[in-house]
């Protein structure tokens, strides 16, 4: 968000010409809901015709969209040049893309989500639960003593791809790498990244596809508790799924878990930070953390849209759509709906209904969204239990991230007294 209650405008002005609905276009990304607000009422189903695509705002639209099986997220389904491909297949010609499942249809995405889920599943993430408390509290200590620190890059980036690394059995002395193939990784949703951006992804791609290889060939013969000797049993088991699948699959669940948790963690210190009330609140009563997380997965989603093609002609919120035409159903307008929400832009840590489209919908729902959630209900007490003082550096402005899809912070500078 920009700050949910900073974001209501009082009166509403046409869209400026050429504002884009995308996090790119700074205009959108600094002040959303300016341009957000109007859309379910007035254009539920808006037509961006700069960008290709049909614009869902409302919450109902929203979820029966992600939810309807019969539409598609194969890039390779979508018209030549269409907003959906340019997203997922900028960087290769399509005859040598190689989807993962979150770009996979039936039967294939069945298949692989349920032979991955066996692995990555509710016991996985329990398992790892002291883990988390044991990977927070030493970044915590690390910073013992400091005046002032930056939330995101000492705090809420270093967890999720230490814990994601850990389960995945990675060993420790190649982390440093593999968080520079990680953020290299991150521009994968970029359509608008520089030739040396693209280079670096691409290098990244290679590298971690050669690494998780070789992890493949050593749990074959040395099997661990990690994810990834967990997928080799399930491939041993003649369970369909081929080498090359789980080898994707790690690198989906490294870059699919890593910004998103980074920034609902980020996103929700900026929350609590600006509503000291609300803080107060989580403070006198701890059982309040599980609902003030969905809260700040309704009010500010790490990832602000999903996409889905039409493979035939359908109707969505009274419109019609026809086939090859590509959808993007925002999840930040889906949580700020005020047919849904009442007073949606407010930010209230015991909001009796926080539902919200933050994990998206439907079979491709995040598969991540327990460990997710048990990070950040984890890390964010944590935070303000061991800085009881903390408040944002007055002398720091706050500033987004300018990248398309993922919804968080460049830096969080705060003070601890
Ligand atoms: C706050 C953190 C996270 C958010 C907001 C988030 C959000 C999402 C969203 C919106 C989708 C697409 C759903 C759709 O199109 O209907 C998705 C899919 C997915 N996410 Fe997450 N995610 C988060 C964390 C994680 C983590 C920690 C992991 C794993 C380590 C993960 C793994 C996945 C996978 C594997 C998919 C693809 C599922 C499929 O296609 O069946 N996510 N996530």
């Amino acid at each position: 968000m920009a700050n949910p209650e900073e974001a209501i405008m009082s009166d509403k002005q046409p869209l400026p010409t050429g504002t884009q609905l995308s996090a790119l276009d700074p205009n959108f990304r600094e002040r959303p809901h300016e341009y957000l607000d109007r859309l379910p009422a007035e254009e539920p189903v808006h037509r961006d015709t700069e960008l290709g695509r049909l614009f869902l705002t409302r919450f109902e639209d929203v979820r029966s969209v992600l939810s309807n099986r019969s539409l598609s997220v194969d890039p390779r389904k979508a018209p030549l040049g269409s907003f959906f491909r340019r997203i997922l297949a900028a960087n290769k010609p399509i005859a040598t893309f190689e989807p993962s499942m979150l770009q996979l249809d039936d039967p294939d995405h069945k298949r692989v989500r349920g032979l991955v889920s066996q692995a990555f599943n509710q016991r996985a993430v329990d398992a790892v639960r002291p883990r988390i408390r044991a990977i927070a509290d030493g970044l915590l200590d690390a910073l013992g003593g400091r005046d002032s620190f930056d939330v995101i890059a000492e705090y809420a980036a270093p967890l999720p791809i230490i814990v994601i690394a850990e389960m995945l059995g990675v060993d420790a002395r190649d982390f440093v790498q593999f968080k520079r193939w990680s953020d290299a990784r991150s521009q994968v949703f970029n359509i608008a990244r520089t030739p040396e951006q693209t280079a670096e992804m691409e290098l990244a791609r290679q590298g971690l596809h050669d690494y998780f290889t070789r992890a493949i060939d050593e749990r074959r013969g040395r099997r661990g508790s990690d994810l990834v000797s967990a997928l080799v049993s399930v491939y041993e088991a003649g369970d369909r799924l081929t080498e090359r699948e789980i080898v994707i699959t790690c690198d989906l669940l490294l870059i699919a878990g890593n910004l998103t948790t980074t920034d609902l963690i980020g996103n929700g210190v900026l929350a609590l930070l600006r509503h000291p009330d609300q803080l107060a609140k989580l403070r006198a009563r701890p059982e309040l953390v599980p609902n003030a997380i969905e809260e700040i997965l309704r009010c500010d989603p790490p990832v602000m849209q999903s996409g889905r093609l039409a493979v035939e002609p359908l109707e969505v919120g009274g419109s019609q759509v026809r086939a090859g035409e590509v959808m993007t159903a925002s999840l930040v307008a889906a949580g700020h709906d005020p047919a849904r929400h009442s007073d949606p832009h407010r930010f209230d840590v015991e909001r009796a209904d926080t539902s919200h489209l933050a994990f998206g919908g439907g079979a491709h729902f995040c598969l991540g969204a327990p460990l997710a959630r048990a990070e950040a209900q984890i890390a964010l007490p944590l935070l303000f239990e061991r800085f009881p003082s903390l408040h944002l550096d007055p002398e720091r402005p706050i500033e987004h991230k300018h990248v398309p899809v993922f919804n968080g912070l460049k830096a969080l500078w705060v003070r601890t007294g």
